[in-house]
């Protein structure tokens, strides 16, 4: 698939086919997604898959109370995907002093370029995902996500059921300036 082809095709995908995901292809995809840039390439996100349909199941049923929307398409995803990423690195020195005022928020930048390049490279193998940033607290502890790790993100994937419309897009006289 060509780049920007991909890039405008990408749509965020809430309903599956009831098919399987070959796990040498979610390794293929993260395989992709380990070039994303990184802080001083600290390469800090990592993917954490569930893809044992009862436990997808009891995540969509017992993590998701604060936003049940997202419940029901965790219960329909062949699999989820839980990105972490470990924290003090990004954005931090090696004395621990923070390099930038945006302090430790760098995780989250590194973590969302690697998410985006992991649902880009998903594309391309025809799979569909969905980032949610809405689920309980409670599922780190269900997921045993260490101390040094934030759970940044869910990805729910799988072979889309639907091929749903772009959202609409601001247009380029609003999204580009060229300073002065
Ligand atoms: C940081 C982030 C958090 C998101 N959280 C959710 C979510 O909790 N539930 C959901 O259904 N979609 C979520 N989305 C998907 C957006 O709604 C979606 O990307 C947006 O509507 C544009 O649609 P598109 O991805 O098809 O282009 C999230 C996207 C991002 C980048």
């Amino acid at each position: 698939m060509e780049l920007i082809e991909g890039i405008k095709t990408r749509r965020s995908i809430r309903d599956y086919e009831d098919r399987p995901i070959d796990r040498s292809v979610i390794e293929d995809i993260v395989s992709a997604a380990a070039f994303a840039p990184s802080w001083k390439n600290t390469q800090v996100t990592r993917y954490m898959v569930i893809d044992d349909p009862e436990k997808i199941a009891e995540i969509a049923k017992d993590y998701t109370t604060c936003f049940a929307y997202n419940g029901n398409t965790i219960g329909k995803a062949k699999a989820l995907v839980a990105v972490t990423a470990i924290k003090g690195r990004s954005g931090v020195e090696k004395d621990g002093s923070f390099t930038t005022k945006r302090e430790a928020s760098w995780l989250m930048f590194d973590a969302g370029c690697a998410v985006q390049t992991f649902c880009l490279a998903a594309h391309e193998k025809g799979l569909g995902t969905v980032i949610m940033g809405i689920f309980d607290d409670s599922l780190s502890d269900y997921l045993k996500i260490p101390e040094d790790r934030e759970l940044v993100c869910l990805v729910c994937m799988g072979y889309p059921a639907v091929s749903p419309d772009a959202p609409k897009r601001k247009g380029v006289d609003e999204l580009l300036s060229f300073a002065e």
